[in-house]
């Protein structure tokens, strides 16, 4: 069965893609050409994704999500402005216009009641409905977000973020999701979902026994090993393996209460590093798209950042064959993972700190989507226009020119 469907698609190839999208309503715009440096490029990546294991509306979907953007640090602050970002109109429509898909991260967390219902607040709710509708009505993809949960695990909360009980974060989640999908039900299929970011941590043994949550910082290092790419503080309560599975497929049956068919985005656990994928068991469900993250290598993305103790140095170039090497492996794990799963993927975040030399960021931006690409893999910078490493310089109003190109951002008229 699982073999006929795949020979199946790949006779149909193209033609089916391209019907399946026009039959909802989706036209692929010039606007979202497959923004490339080659001109008359197809708005589609020549390699394809192992998609047995889901519907053909996912499976195109996975393939059309092509070149996009976070537009991070905005609505996942605490509160919009809290980290310097507004998501003013004219920023919206640059990020619609330019790139297929745009990932929405949302601290839903912090604009809900604290209590298990975690009502949602009316107002912050309208004024992501305002954002969501002005991106979808640029075209493309809209990822909603679930970001920065983190009372969840009980880590280090951000400033102007309220307190959770642990008896009851896990329930808030499933809450949040109900809300959210009964908000969103009538919204095209272009908007899809994204159950949380990040899960933080993972379970020490590899078939995800809960008992055992050790966690690794981003880098792959142990919390409080003697390693200079470790962070301050371990999260209290580790998300991953059984756990995560589990409340993944609470909050998935919440979803699937009001959005049937909607296109989800869950990813592994120990930060979306294809590293956790070996955990990640997925609900029975045919529209789901697995989402990767990768900072690798994690000493060039973050030299320089602030919140990590000790801070890494500056300096540090990319990319030499051991860097790209590194990046190889993470993906090449994630497509080994999917070819058997039959469950395509996003890399839904990777970017470099702007403290790193420009040269090697360029460089950096360019090997990702390239090895991404040649995968089949859609991908989504972090980020379009705050301080980590924006593409537009929403200061003065202009792109990062080294980005935008090593991106292969085309500038439509
Ligand atoms: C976090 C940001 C961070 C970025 C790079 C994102 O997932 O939300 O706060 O700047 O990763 O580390």
């Amino acid at each position: 069965m699982r073999g006929a469907y795949a020979g199946e698609l790949a006779a149909v190839g193209v033609a089916v893609g391209v019907a399946v999208l026009v039959a909802v309503g989706f036209a692929l715009s010039p606007a979202f050409a497959w923004a490339s440096d080659e001109p008359g490029a197809l708005p589609r990546p020549a390699a394809r994704q192992a998609c047995q294991s889901v519907s053909r509306w996912t499976c195109e979907v996975a393939h059309a999500l092509g070149r996009g953007v976070n537009l991070g640090n905005a609505l996942d602050a605490p509160r919009e402005g809290d980290w310097g970002l507004r998501l003013e109109p004219e920023l919206l429509d640059r990020a619609s216009r330019h790139f297929q898909t745009v990932r929405l991260p949302v601290r839903w967390s912090n604009h809900a009641s604290a209590d298990a219902q975690a009502r949602l607040d009316e107002g912050f709710a309208r004024r992501v409905d305002a954002v969501i509708d002005r991106l979808l009505a640029g075209g493309g993809f809209v990822i909603l977000d679930m970001h920065h949960y983190k009372q969840l695990t009980g880590g280090p909360r951000h400033p102007n973020e309220f307190a959770v009980d642990p008896a009851v974060a896990e329930a808030r989640l499933v809450n949040l999701w109900r809300q959210i999908a009964a908000r969103y039900r009538d919204r095209p299929p272009r908007l899809l979902f994204e159950l949380l970011n990040e899960p933080e941590g993972e379970a020490r043994d590899a078939l995800g026994d809960v008992s055992g949550l050790a966690s690794r910082d981003r880098s792959g290092a142990a919390f409080g090993a003697a390693s200079a790419a470790t962070s301050t503080a371990a999260p209290a309560r580790a998300l991953g393996g059984v756990r995560w599975n589990r409340l993944a497929a609470r909050a998935l049956a919440a979803v699937r209460e009001t959005n049937p068919e909607r296109v989800v985005l869950i990813g592994p656990d120990d930060w979306n590093h294809p590293r956790g994928l070996i955990r990640l068991r997925l609900p029975p469900d045919r529209h789901l798209i697995v989402a990767i993250h990768s900072y690798d290598p994690f000493d060039f993305t973050h030299q320089g950042v602030p919140w990590r103790q000790p801070v890494l140095p500056l300096g540090r170039p990319c990319c030499d064959a051991a860097q790209r090497q590194t990046l190889r492996e993470a993906l090449d794990t994630a497509t080994a993972w999917s070819r058997t799963t039959g469950v395509p993927l996003h890399l839904g975040e990777f970017g470099a700190y702007r403290e790193a030399p420009m040269e090697s960021r360029a460089a950096y931006a360019r090997m990702v989507r390239e090895e991404a690409e040649a995968r089949g893999i859609g991908w989504a910078w972090w980020e379009f226009a705050s301080d980590f490493s924006p593409v537009w310089d929403a200061g003065k109003g202009q792109w990062v020119e080294p980005l935008r190109r090593a991106l292969g951002i085309v500038l439509s008229p």
